[in-house]
């Protein structure tokens, strides 16, 4: 048994780690023949994409994955801390694993991502949750083969959670969700430690994967016909300052678009260290999407101090002008923090007018959560809980009239869709816009899911546009 220690996984030293090569033991390789899984995944799409390597390591043991988690011999939580209601929805679902257990004695139930790294948490499984079979946490999945072996063949509960960052691991399996979007990952961890937030301690400090790894999985997804790539990171505006003395992400983005691959995106970016030459990358390769992650959390530079932001408001916006007025019809969108401790009334007007003046095209908007263990915890917060859902909802009316007022200004042009897919109704095509819109759209003509077409705007709202193949 291993248990996170909390102590470890705050402190901030930087550790030597090597890049191995993942090996699947041969001796469970189909051991599990013939039984079903089911893997319910919270969060980011960092968990997504480990939810793709988790899949293929169970199919790799012999299981088959179910939709009806009630028709599972094993079902997975692969969980997220990043806010409360998080943590409820993956505790609320444990409850009724509970009930289902009642029935069905042998079903076996694990936990992992980012809850089981938190010590509270894997102190309360053992504690009133002794029916979970087994745990693993963000920094030790690949040993998920022999972590459920050990926990099926001992019927005896599994807890292995590392508190810190181990090597990095290449050649992982995987199952991907989508035939033509892949995630790749550049970098793991962060380094950031801004106050509020939980992420360097359930996922470490930053590390670079190798170059040559990353250009070798996009030649990979390039063969078997993949149009985009989302390169992922908590900050991948890091990428290679832990490797490398003069190669950073601008030379990974140039590097990749000359791989051909029509589509590159990246997220998220973190507004201190987004670079100049990025933006000129940007600019200049049309197979780098003009669509940037911008998370600016708020928009008084007394609360982003307090936050750890390192950015004031004042220089975010700078950074706002420069991408704007450098990146032909780029689209930026956010996410802010309402209620952080100590926000009062005037910092939250200072939010709505940078909301105002930055008029996103897409905003994730939160009430601050308090997160055990991080500095915020300590800091006094007389704001009511209410008043803060009040600020969400007057920041909600500003953000959305922009969304729906941006997408008006697009009606009668055209814009290229990678066609993901045909609606629920049957009768209109749907997929992205290099912008990163949601585009619906009617064809007389029989269009190909997986290509890229020009789609006539007619149409548009709040969350969507509606248009008709052109041509
Ligand atoms: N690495 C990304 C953020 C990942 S978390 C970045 O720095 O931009 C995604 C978002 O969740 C954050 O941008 C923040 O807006 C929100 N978030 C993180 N911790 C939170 C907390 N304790 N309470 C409320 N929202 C939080
Ligand atoms: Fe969290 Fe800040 Fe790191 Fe983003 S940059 S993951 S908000 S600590
Ligand atoms: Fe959640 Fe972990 Fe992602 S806390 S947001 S799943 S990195």
């Amino acid at each position: 048994m291993k248990l996170p220690d909390y102590k470890e996984a705050r402190t901030r030293d930087i550790r030597e780690y090597k890049t191995v090569e993942f090996k699947f033991d041969n001796k469970i390789k189909n051991k599990y023949k013939g039984m079903k899984f089911h893997l319910k995944t919270y969060g980011c799409q960092m968990n997504e994409h480990d939810s793709e390597n988790i899949k293929a390591l169970l199919v790799s043991l012999g299981f088959e994955e179910v939709e009806d988690y009630e028709k599972a011999d094993l079902v997975l939580l692969n969980t997220c801390s990043i806010r409360e209601n998080a943590h409820n929805k993956a505790f609320g679902m444990l409850g009724r694993l509970k009930h289902l257990k009642m029935e069905k004695k042998d079903l076996i139930i694990g936990l992992c991502g980012c809850m089981a790294q938190e010590a509270s948490v894997v102190e309360e499984i053992l504690r009133d949750y002794k029916f979970v079979n087994f745990v693993f946490g963000t920094h030790n999945m690949y040993q998920l083969p022999n972590i459920i072996d050990e926990a099926i063949k001992t019927n005896t509960q599994q807890i292995e959670v590392l508190s810190r960052e181990a090597d990095l691991v290449e050649g992982l399996p995987v199952i991907r969700t989508n035939n033509y979007k892949a995630f790749v990952n550049i970098i793991y961890g962060c380094n950031k430690f801004c106050t509020y937030c939980i992420v360097p301690y359930t996922r470490g400090r930053e590390r670079s994967r190798r170059r040559e790894d990353i250009i070798k999985e996009v030649k990979e997804l390039v063969s078997d016909g993949y149009k985009e790539v989302t390169l992922l990171g908590q900050n991948v505006n890091a990428y290679g300052k832990d490797l490398y003395d003069d190669y950073n992400l601008a030379n990974l983005l140039e590097d990749i678009a000359n791989l051909g691959i029509p589509r590159i995106r990246f997220t998220t970016s973190h507004p201190w260290d987004f670079t100049d030459s990025m933006i000129d990358v940007i600019a200049k390769y049309p197979n780098v999407m003009p669509s940037i992650h911008l998370p600016v959390q708020s928009g008084s530079s007394r609360i982003l101090k307090l936050m750890g932001r390192r950015y004031t408001r004042e220089s975010y916006l700078e950074l706002f002008n420069k991408i704007k007025s450098t990146i032909p019809c780029v689209t930026v969108s956010t996410d802010i923090i309402v209620g952080f401790p100590g926000e009062s009334e005037d910092d939250f007007l200072e939010t709505l007018s940078l909301a105002e003046y930055c008029k996103y095209d897409n905003a994730f908007t939160f009430v601050f959560s308090e997160r055990e263990g991080t500095p915020a915890c300590k800091l006094k917060d007389d704001t009511p809980l209410k008043e803060k859902e009040e600020r969400l909802q007057r920041l909600n009316e500003v953000v959305n009239k922009y969304f729906l007022e941006n997408n008006k200004k697009l009606v009668g042009k055209v814009l290229p869709v990678l066609v993901e897919g045909v609606s629920e109704k049957k009768d209109m095509y749907y997929g992205y816009s290099d912008t990163n819109k949601l585009i619906n759209f009617k064809s007389d003509k029989e269009v190909l899911i997986g290509s890229i077409v020009n789609v006539l705007i007619l149409e548009a709202k709040t969350w969507s546009l509606d248009g008709e193949l052109d041509g």
